[in-house]
């Protein structure tokens, strides 16, 4: 059977955990949009890092934007190390020669991301004139003139950038040993690369109350992906180079957090009902399953811990203030300028962006169900979030792990073979 099925968007997809396409992701991604700006001052003080390492003997910088999606949030991400390379660039007065040097400093963008994700909706942010992409940002405007003065040419300095796309998994090399000086990925990692295979006699569809086998089943697909996407990249990292990443986890069992409603739990508490309803069978549960895992902070480090010899990361916390996020507009809710149906349709359609397209394409591909099939089961799942919402209006979080990732020089042995 082909591989590609219509979503109900009404595009050919192939099998794939995409976001939901024509730019409804975009629309409906403000709680990593939070996440976003939680990481941007990190991810400045990363690429100025990069610069006062590497990036002064280079007259090209290239930069990996991992898990890209429809681009909104990238702009924002993208955005904060242009800015950051500028500023560095004339306090450190890399463009003295500016009126003379015939190769300017160049930072080229790569956008990666699955091959049948919405990449017209990323192009389409790439080239927006509104100030909202990292082209032409304003403050960065070309004003080269042979005429200026020197002190001028550093004031107007700014480096060339230029953009570019990846369709392949990050789970693939994608890039040529030692070619990357810095990345960053957002809102991801936590999409391991398969479902693990069901547990015989556990319930099918996996979430926090799963029983244990299903969970280190769970647990071992991340280890492995991500240990996998850890070793990739320090192979295309050059040495010093860091890598940013921010991913959605767990908070440890005794954690206060836990006593909250986790956002995810808004999605299985809609499925399990549908369960016990029998409005959705045990087998479509599992084929909906979403491909993700979230871990605990322990679980992060022992994945790091095992690639220690190429990676050092710094600032992997879960401090709650520095990491938590809501899901947005509840303090619109609060101050009664959003109605709970209002709040109930938000988290309804949080869930649509990142899971209608996976879940569509699942039920069809794996049960043969039509289309409008598909789709009345699953408008009665969102519409179940919606209802629960509505009914008792929550402030739903995400715990989000962050922190920079320094790529090791590699020590003498490792090098000769
Ligand atoms: C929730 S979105 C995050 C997008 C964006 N970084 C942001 O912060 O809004 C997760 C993205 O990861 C992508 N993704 C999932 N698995 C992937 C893989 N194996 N390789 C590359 N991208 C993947 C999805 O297609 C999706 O676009």
């Amino acid at each position: 059977m082909s591989s590609e099925i219509m979503t109900a968007d009404g595009i050919l997809s192939t099998l794939a955990p995409t976001m939901k396409q024509g730019g409804f992701y975009n629309e409906n991604s403000t709680l990593q949009g939070q996440t976003v700006s939680t990481g941007v001052p990190m991810v400045q003080s990363m690429a100025l890092a990069v610069m006062k390492t590497i990036g002064l003997e280079e007259d090209l910088i290239n930069i990996a934007d991992l898990g890209c999606s429809q681009g909104a949030n990238s702009m924002r991400v993208i955005q904060a190390i242009v800015r950051a390379v500028t500023e560095h660039s004339r306090e450190s007065n890399i463009p003295t020669t500016v009126n003379t040097s015939s190769r300017p400093l160049s930072l080229m963008v790569f956008h990666e991301d699955l091959p049948s994700q919405d990449w017209q909706s990323l192009f389409l942010q790439v080239e927006k004139k509104d100030g909202s992409s990292y082209l032409n940002l304003p403050g960065c405007q070309k004003k080269r003139d042979e005429s200026q003065t020197t002190q001028q040419a550093v004031k107007n300095y700014v480096p060339n950038v230029f953009s570019a796309a990846i369709g392949r998994s990050f789970y693939e090399r994608m890039f040529p040993d030692r070619f990357l000086h810095m990345a960053v990925s957002f809102t991801a990692l936590h999409w391991i690369s398969r479902c693990p295979d069901a547990y015989p006699g556990a319930s099918w569809y996996h979430n926090r109350n799963s029983p244990d086998e299903v969970q280190k089943a769970w647990a071992a697909q991340f280890y492995a992906d991500f240990e996998n996407f850890l070793r990739l990249r320090a192979s295309e990292m050059k040495e010093g180079g860091y890598m940013f990443i921010s991913l959605p986890g767990t908070p440890s069992p005794d954690a206060e957090l836990n006593r909250k409603n986790f956002v995810r739990d808004d999605l299985d508490a809609a499925v399990l009902s549908m369960l016990d309803d029998g409005l959705m069978t045990q087998e479509y549960a599992r084929s909906i399953n979403l491909p993700t895992y979230l871990p605990t902070e322990s679980e992060l480090q022992k994945v790091f811990n095992s690639v220690a010899d190429v990676w050092e990361p710094s600032g992997f916390s879960s401090s709650p203030e520095a990491t938590t996020v809501y899901i947005s507009c509840w303090d619109d809710f609060v101050k009664g300028s959003l109605t709970a149906e209002q709040l109930g349709q938000q988290y309804e359609d949080f869930w649509r962006a990142v899971s209608e397209s996976w879940m569509t394409g699942q039920l069809q591909q794996t049960h043969g169900l039509s289309l409008e099939a598909a789709t009345e089961i699953l408008n009665e799942m969102y519409s179940r979030i919606k209802r629960n919402v509505t009914s008792n209006p929550r402030q739903s979080f995400a715990l989000n792990f962050m922190g920079t990732l320094k790529r090791r020089t590699p020590s003498l042995s490792s090098t000769i073979v």
